[in-house]
């Protein structure tokens, strides 16, 4: 039997190497190790015999089939290798057919991550670096260091989300904690941005519990209120791709700036759009004003030597505004439909946003 088994393995693995297509192949396979083949014979022949006999022949006949399978399947692989070779020389491809409908979905940058790309760049090109903080703040930093103590009415104006567990902890109300923050950790002159998420317990069509800032400080020598407002000139005008925004400041009030102004920025329509620069509606944008002395001094920087001045604005109200976006809601409501309506495509580049979320410098 066992010269058998060898000839029947000569003949099988003849047979697979002279097998020139897949249908021959096949038959190969059928004969050799099919319901009748010739191995399943072998294979069935082992019941009959005695133990003994089985000890010496099972591992051979297995040994054989295993041999015979993996012979089949480099030579299934060779030729279909071979078979669309063949294909692709001899048929011609045509490329001009549709793409069919369901064409791979890609992906929409949001418009806040545009939005914030678009901020860092025009920032950037005005040599101011990138600062980050904590979201959950201490009591401290989002407050205090800011000159608003425990009891100040400033503190009412925040609607803020107590931490329960983590005493004195605050979801940060404002981007103003990071100006203390990056203050602390470096020395003057400071020229900086601070993009990023904040939270207070409001909800309607202009108020969502969480949305975002972009804060500003510059602190030098000379710094004044002149610099404020070419700077937030320079970044609307840019930002809003027109040659010149008029804006307004108003005078308001903040513990941490004095003295404090709001900033408008005027508008009209035009076939029912929102034209930023110029016009008679005004809208307001955000905080400013010159850090105040006892900010600056609180976060170890000589207020004698150094001033300087702070910002703090919406982006989703910047991106509700350039887009024409009418309701700030469903910027969070994750509906796909939405993003597909309002997203940006996104760019073969890696996006500035990204390297945000991933930690950026401060200074
Ligand atoms: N932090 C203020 C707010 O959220 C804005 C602001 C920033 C005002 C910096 C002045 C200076 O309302």
């Amino acid at each position: 039997m066992a010269n058998n088994s060898d000839t029947l393995k000569q003949n099988v693995m003849d047979a697979i190497t002279a097998a020139n297509d897949l249908d021959t192949l096949e038959s190969v396979r059928v004969a050799a190790l099919g319901k009748k083949g010739a191995v399943s014979a072998l294979l069935k022949s082992l019941g009959a015999m005695t133990p003994e006999e089985r000890q010496e022949k099972g591992p051979l006949y297995n040994g054989l089939k295993d041999n015979i399978t993996a012979a089949l399947t480099a030579r299934k692989s060779d030729l279909e290798a071979q078979a669309l070779e063949s294909a692709l020389a001899t048929q011609a491809l045509d490329v001009s057919l549709p793409a069919p409908a369901s064409a791979p979905l890609l992906g929409r940058v949001h418009p806040v991550s545009q939005v914030l790309d678009e901020l860092i760049a025009i920032f950037a090109d005005m040599d101011f670096d990138i600062a980050q903080g904590p979201e959950i703040e201490t009591d401290y930093y989002n407050f205090t260091a800011l000159n608003i103590p425990e009891a100040h009415p400033a503190r009412q104006m925040h609607d803020t989300f107590y931490m329960k567990k983590a005493r004195k902890s605050v979801l940060r109300t404002h981007t103003s904690p990071v100006q203390i923050r990056t203050m602390e950790a470096g020395d003057p002159p400071f020229r900086f941005i601070a993009p990023g998420r904040v939270y207070r317990c409001d909800s309607d069509q202009t108020h969502t519990p969480m949305f975002h800032q972009i804060e500003g400080l510059v602190v030098d020598e000379t710094t004044h209120l002149g610099h404020l407002k070419w700077v937030l000139e320079t970044f609307l005008a840019r930002f809003f791709e027109v040659d010149e925004v008029a804006l307004r400041f108003r005078p308001s009030y903040f513990p941490f700036t004095e003295p404090s102004m709001e900033v408008d920025v005027p508008y009209h329509k035009e076939d029912g759009r929102i034209v930023v620069g110029s016009g008679d509606e005004w809208l307001e944008l955000g905080g400013c004003g010159m850090v105040h002395p006892v900010v600056l001094a609180g976060a170890g920087v000589d207020a004698g030597r150094y001033q300087g001045f702070a910002f703090g604005m919406g982006i989703d109200r910047l991106a509700m505004l350039k887009y024409g976006m009418p309701d700030l809601r469903a910027f969070f409501d994750g509906d796909m439909r939405w993003l597909k309506h309002y997203g940006f495509l996104p760019f073969d580049v890696p996006s500035l946003a990204a390297g945000l979320s991933s930690g950026i410098v401060g200074r």
